[in-house]
């Protein structure tokens, strides 16, 4: 039996994905990697200095650069995207989400966050949903992001069940992975996740209910 959820946060719950995606093309320009669908794609559910190893690799030059520069280079990249993310509201919760956040709460499961985004509190709480959430993992305490399961396995853990007892929430083909590795059912939303065969699948957010999950596990 499902007893918990655990979610990813942007491109799940709320369009920050875009503003990410935003942020970096700049990081991209400024150190002359060519920008392409695949590699926005490839950032998706990536963390902050992993995907700014993944832009510098992708332009060849991951060795031209100190550390004291990448920090910089990352620094300045979360900078632009909180510019983005000031303006985030309730009215940004993606179609479907709180209704789904509602209904959970009320039919008694439990939530945590498993994002790999450092501004994710403050993202809940714009959004006014910090409380639906047990808890958030820490993504500043994980040895490994996605795709290791590591940050799954903590958001199971904040809600003590068993992981064939959770479903875990992604958009990206990284977290779809970071789920299944953790042994929780992986449910994708949008045709990105496909190429990670994710358990339940849907094509936005707008299909996803509890009732349509239901529908699927039985
Ligand atoms: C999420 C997003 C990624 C982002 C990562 C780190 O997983 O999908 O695009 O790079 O969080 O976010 P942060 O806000 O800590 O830079
Ligand atoms: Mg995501």
């Amino acid at each position: 039996d499902i007893k918990g959820f655990t979610f990813d946060l942007d491109g799940v719950i709320t369009d920050t994905a875009k503003f990410h995606e935003q942020a970096w093309k700049q990081t991209a320009e400024e150190v002359k990697t060519p920008w392409s669908d695949q590699l926005a794609a490839d950032l998706k559910g990536i963390s902050r200095m992993d995907s700014l190893e993944m832009i510098l690799k992708a332009g060849n030059h991951e060795k031209s650069y100190s550390h004291e520069e990448k920090v910089a280079l990352a620094d300045q990249k979360n900078k632009k995207y909180q510019q983005l993310i000031k303006q985030l509201t309730p009215a940004d919760i993606l179609p479907g989400m709180e209704k789904l956040l509602n209904d959970l709460k009320s039919a008694g499961y439990q939530m945590s966050l498993a994002s790999a985004s450092k501004n994710a509190p403050g993202i809940l709480k714009q959004l006014g949903i910090s409380d639906y959430f047990k808890g958030i993992v820490d993504p500043a305490t994980l040895h490994a992001g996605k795709p290791d399961p590591e940050i799954f396995v903590r958001a199971g853990e904040i809600l003590g069940f068993r992981a064939e007892e959770m479903i875990g929430l992604e958009d990206a083909p990284a977290g779809i992975k970071s789920i299944k590795g953790a042994g929780q059912t992986a449910l994708g939303i949008g045709p990105a996740t496909k190429t990670a065969v994710p358990d339940l699948y849907f094509d936005n957010t707008a299909e996803v209910s509890l009732a349509a999950i239901k529908e699927r596990m039985a």
